[in-house]
């Protein structure tokens, strides 16, 4: 993602660029003993990215995968890793998932008081910067540095589980900094994760998400990974259409 050198750019990339939702399977919710499967299940559906949920049991309660797993993941060659790391001081391990094979690589501004120099030590390793905000924390907490934020991570459930309620209470949060980064010209991507099914998407959307992280909704919806992506797909279209 290119970063516009003048608000005159970016008024020519969002011209350029239609308007268009991207559905990131997260790997939380699929069979860990076959990934290599799940990933060529979303792979089929046209999916190009999907999640890495990184948890190291105390920024959130809950223990997940690390670097093997990204680096397995990164040796299939065949998606891009969002890696999303649920993980007290993730400034240490920076380097450590870049090199693994990240794509982006998200913090949560909770889990630093240097959100400012984490952002930037990813960005200097040449990767997609993202920052995340849990439910009850303001969209104030990311506003001042969405300038090198290329990805906006709005949790709409309280991270460390799939399967959890969409949070509604999150929708304003998602409209303020997708309006924040049009008014400033920012490349910046709004992204929902948690709880989005066929039945949310569409609101998220409508409130100005443009990547949208769902794992239950893609591997235990009860139907094929390819029909549930297409379901995911015709609801995110649904909610375009109401997108201010
Ligand atoms: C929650 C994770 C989410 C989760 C989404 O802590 O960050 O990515 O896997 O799962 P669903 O889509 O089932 O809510």
């Amino acid at each position: 993602m290119s970063r516009p050198r003048t608000l005159a750019d970016a008024a020519a990339n969002r011209a350029a660029a239609p308007d268009t939702v991207e559905i990131l399977p997260s790997i939380l919710s699929a069979d860990f003993a076959h990934l290599a499967d799940a990933i060529d299940a979303v792979r089929t559906a046209g999916i190009r990215t999907v999640q890495v949920d990184v948890m190291d049991g105390v920024f959130v309660p809950n223990i997940s995968v690390g670097l093997p797993v990204v680096a397995a993941l990164k040796a299939l060659g065949t998606v891009r890793l969002d890696v999303h790391l649920m993980i007290t001081a993730p400034e240490r391990y920076i380097d450590a998932f870049v090199d693994a094979g990240a794509d982006v690589l998200t913090v949560h501004a909770e889990a630093t008081p240097h959100l400012h120099r984490a952002l930037e030590a990813i960005r200097a390793r040449g990767v997609l910067a993202g920052a995340a905000i849990n439910p009850a924390t303001p969209t104030a907490a990311i506003e001042d540095v969405l300038e090198i934020v290329d990805v906006a991570l709005v949790m709409t459930v309280n991270p460390g589980f799939g399967g959890q309620r969409f949070i509604r209470l999150c929708l304003p949060k998602i409209a303020r900094l997708h309006g924040l980064a049009r008014e400033r010209g920012l490349a910046t991507v709004v992204q929902v994760d948690g709880g989005i099914d066929a039945t949310t998407i569409g609101v998220a959307v409508a409130a100005g998400a443009r990547q949208c992280v769902a794992g239950s909704a893609v591997y235990s919806a009860g139907l094929p990974v390819a029909e549930a992506v297409a379901r995911l797909r015709r609801a995110a279209a649904a909610g375009l259409d109401h997108a201010t």
